[in-house]
Parts: structure tokens; C-alpha cells; sequence
């Protein structure tokens, strides 16, 4: 086998970005974050993995609240802006056209084509610098410019990836195909004929 170990690497990509928002004594903050994912369905929740050092984890642990904001390629240089500085050092409160929803201190960013604001259930110590949030997704609100049959639709929002071991942002690409559907031919020509030919021995 001619495959090379790279250890315990976080290299399963591609990784979102996101800027995570809280409220710290009744003031917004934000940072960027791509330890992040969708991990349950029905109810709607994410998990991301977050140090505890970081001002916006604070506001988390204050309020039992967060935000989730998806940003769009034209807001490549201040997504990265948040993740470069921390709250201590610069106030991240005004960067933002802020907006509340249900929650009232889960912070949601305007400009974001997609903002999702969630309720903690779970705070994990996995080992290490980080912890692992896991949050109830309360609501997601969007824009109709953004939907496509009431739906996000990733070609209107351009959202964009991150990697991590190189450091670059990454645009993503075209539609591939249909899901659930193009598996199909998969079955067909390759899974069907194989079986056929067993039948013959
Ligand atoms: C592209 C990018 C991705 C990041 N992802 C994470 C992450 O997944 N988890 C984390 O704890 N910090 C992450 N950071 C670092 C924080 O965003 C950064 O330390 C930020 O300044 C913390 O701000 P705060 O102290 O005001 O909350 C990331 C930074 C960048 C630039």
C-alpha cells in the first residue's frame, strides 16, 4: 500500500466559513470560524469547535446563546478581519449592521446573505484549547434575493472555503449533478453489469 500517514490532521475538506457571533455583557462580538457543521437534522443543530480564550466563547457561556453568520465572497476581507483580531484589542460591536431574532442576545450580521441563531444544549472538553458547542438551531433568516424556491441557494449567497494548513480562502465551483439521483447511473453501468457477469461463472 503505497498510502502516506498524516496523523491526526484536520484536513476534511472542504471547510466552511463562518463568523460566529455572541453578545459579552450586552455588546456584540464576532470571529471567524471553520471548525463548524451541521450534525443533526430534525431538530436542526451545529457544532463547532471553539477556544475558550476567545472572547466570542465568553459571550457564549455568558448568554447560552449564539449566531452563525454565512458570509459571501464580497465580504472575504472583513470575514477574515474578525478572526485576525480579538475582542480585547478592537471593539467588534459597530464592524455590522446588527439584528436580533428570537433569541434577543444571539447577535445576527445583515450583510450575511444567510444568519442562523442557535440555543446552547451542549458544552464538550474534548481535550486541548477548544471546546465543542453544540447548539439548537432556533431560526435562520435569509433574503429573497438569496432564495431559490424558498430555499438557500449557494450559486446566489457565494459562499467560500477555507485551508487551514496552507491558509488560503477558496471559492467553490459549479454543480456537479444531481444528489439521490445521479448515483443511479452508478447502478446501471458499472453495479448491474458486474453482477451479470458473476452470473455467467
Ligand atoms: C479562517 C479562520 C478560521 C478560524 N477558525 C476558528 C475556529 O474554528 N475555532 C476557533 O476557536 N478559532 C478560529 N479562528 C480564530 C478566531 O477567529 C480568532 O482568534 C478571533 O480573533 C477570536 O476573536 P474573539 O476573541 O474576539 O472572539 C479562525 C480564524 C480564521 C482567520
Amino acid at each position: 500500500m503505497d498510502k502516506i500517514k498524516l496523523g491526526n490532521k484536520s484536513f476534511l475538506y472542504p471547510m466552511p466559513v463562518c463568523i460566529l457571533g455572541s453578545d459579552i455583557k450586552g455588546k456584540a462580538n464576532f470571529m471567524t470560524i471553520s471548525f463548524i457543521g451541521i450534525v443533526n437534522a430534525n431538530p436542526g443543530m451545529i457544532a463547532l469547535g471553539c477556544n475558550r480564550k476567545h472572547n466570542t466563547y465568553k459571550g457564549i457561556k455568558e448568554n447560552k446563546t449564539f449566531s452563525v453568520n454565512l458570509p459571501s465572497v464580497d465580504m472575504i476581507e472583513i470575514t477574515d478581519y474578525v478572526g485576525i483580531y480579538a475582542g480585547d484589542d478592537i471593539d467588534k460591536s459597530s464592524l455590522f449592521e446588527i439584528f436580533y431574532g428570537k433569541l434577543e442576545n444571539a447577535p445576527l450580521i445583515k450583510e450575511c446573505p444567510l444568519s442562523i441563531e442557535c440555543k446552547v444544549l451542549q458544552i464538550l472538553q474534548l481535550g486541548g484549547y477548544d471546546d465543542v458547542i453544540i447548539g439548537e438551531i432556533i431560526e435562520t433568516y435569509s433574503e429573497d434575493k438569496y432564495l431559490t424556491n424558498s430555499i438557500p441557494d449557494i450559486d446566489k449567497i457565494k459562499p467560500f472555503t477555507f485551508s487551514m494548513y496552507n491558509n488560503n480562502y477558496i471559492r467553490l465551483g459549479n454543480k456537479l449533478g444531481d444528489a439521490w439521483s445521479i448515483g443511479e447511473n452508478y447502478k446501471q453501468e458499472k453495479h448491474f453489469s458486474h453482477l451479470t457477469l458473476n452470473t455467467k461463472h
